[in-house]
């Protein structure tokens, strides 16, 4: 584990959230789909870390379930592991439940996946791997 990479928002309209954050004093530094998780996501850095804004970009997004259940609001913590793959076999030989067993492509092509809340008191924590 070597630091909190990001905080994921939900959004319903990434254009409107942008304007918003950017009122906040917030720098957007890049707009980009992510076909994996049919999301479009902008991301503003703050010294080391970055904040996430998600919209989803198809009704059966992730994150379209996430909206209609909770409305807009944090969607996950990420945290930048060194090796992904070793990171998620030692959390299923410890009965930790993953979300994707196998890595998917994430933005900036980072590699990621997502620990289930139930294993972490209910909070989705991704896990980024920078290649
Ligand atoms: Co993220």
């Amino acid at each position: 584990m070597k630091k909190i990479d990001h905080i994921g928002i939900a959004v319903k309209n990434l254009d409107e959230a942008i304007n918003t954050y950017k009122k906040l004093g917030f720098t957007v530094s890049d707009i980009e789909e992510v076909p994996s998780q049919k999301v479009r996501v902008a991301f503003m850095k703050i010294g080391n870390s970055r904040i996430e804004l998600l919209e989803p970009s198809r009704t059966d997004s992730p994150i379209s379930k996430f909206l209609q259940k909770h409305g807009q609001g944090i969607h996950h913590l990420a945290i930048e592991v060194e090796d992904i793959e070793k990171k998620i076999e030692s959390l299923e030989n410890s009965g930790v439940n993953l979300i994707y067993p196998t890595p998917r492509q994430g933005a900036h092509g980072v590699k990621m996946t997502f620990v289930h809340p139930k294993s972490t008191n209910g909070v989705l924590l991704e896990l980024c791997q920078y290649l």
